[in-house]
């Protein structure tokens, strides 16, 4: 696609998914481009991945700052460079809710379970001391509530009697980065087609 949707990318750590997302364009033509890399930490590796993409990062510590005006200045950046969808990859804060009416249906997280079951941290160990069959990953639309926004795309991953949260976590990374830049991909396609050609212009407003 030539004309892309411009998707703003909210890390706070190693940024393999990030990595994901940026990759993506080499198997297929994505209907989206990272168009900035953000992060709360200023010295997340994932920082380092994205500019070796070419990717343009910013970066602020939260520390000591209210989270609404911090969360009010990343919105500030991402304005900046046009964003029109943001994409969650490891963004390991919560968001104010005036973040969330921002940008009202255009903010999509990859979590580490099935949604909506284990919402939070820890998904994996919790999954094990319960004795569950399968994890897994889901990506969803980030409405007001932790991790209870609509699911639009999940896999399944079968738990192995010797698995540790580790092992568990190692095989579900790899079934994010799987399904996170397809079903951005998708939804941003669609995003595309319902709003082209104003869609930067209808952000604005
Ligand atoms: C990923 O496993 C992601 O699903 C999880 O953090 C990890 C980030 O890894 N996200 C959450 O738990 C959000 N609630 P990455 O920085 O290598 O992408």
């Amino acid at each position: 696609m030539a004309d892309k949707v411009r998707v703003g990318v909210m890390l706070s750590g190693r940024g393999s998914n990030m990595q994901a997302l940026a990759q993506y364009k080499r198997i297929a033509d994505p209907a989206f481009e990272i168009v900035l890399a953000a992060s709360n930490v200023p010295e997340a590796r994932g920082l380092v991945l994205a500019r070796r993409f070419g990717i343009k990062t910013w970066a602020m510590s939260h520390v000591g700052r209210d989270r609404a005006e911090f969360d009010r200045l990343v919105t500030d950046e991402l304005r900046r460079h046009e964003v029109e969808v943001v994409a969650l990859a490891g963004y390991m804060r919560l968001l104010s809710p005036d973040f969330i009416r921002a940008w009202q249906g255009r903010i999509l997280n990859i979590h580490p379970s099935l949604l909506p079951a284990y919402k939070g941290l820890d998904t994996h160990r919790r999954a094990l001391l319960a004795g569950e069959d399968y994890a897994g990953c889901s990506v969803h639309l980030v409405t007001e509530e932790l991790d209870d926004g609509p699911v639009i795309a999940q896999s399944r991953v079968k738990i192995r009697g010797r698995d540790t949260p580790e092992s568990l976590a190692a095989r579900v990374l790899e079934e994010e980065h799987r399904i996170y830049p397809q079903a951005l991909d998708s939804f941003c396609r669609a995003l595309w087609e319902a709003d082209q050609p104003t869609i930067s212009s209808a952000l604005k407003k």
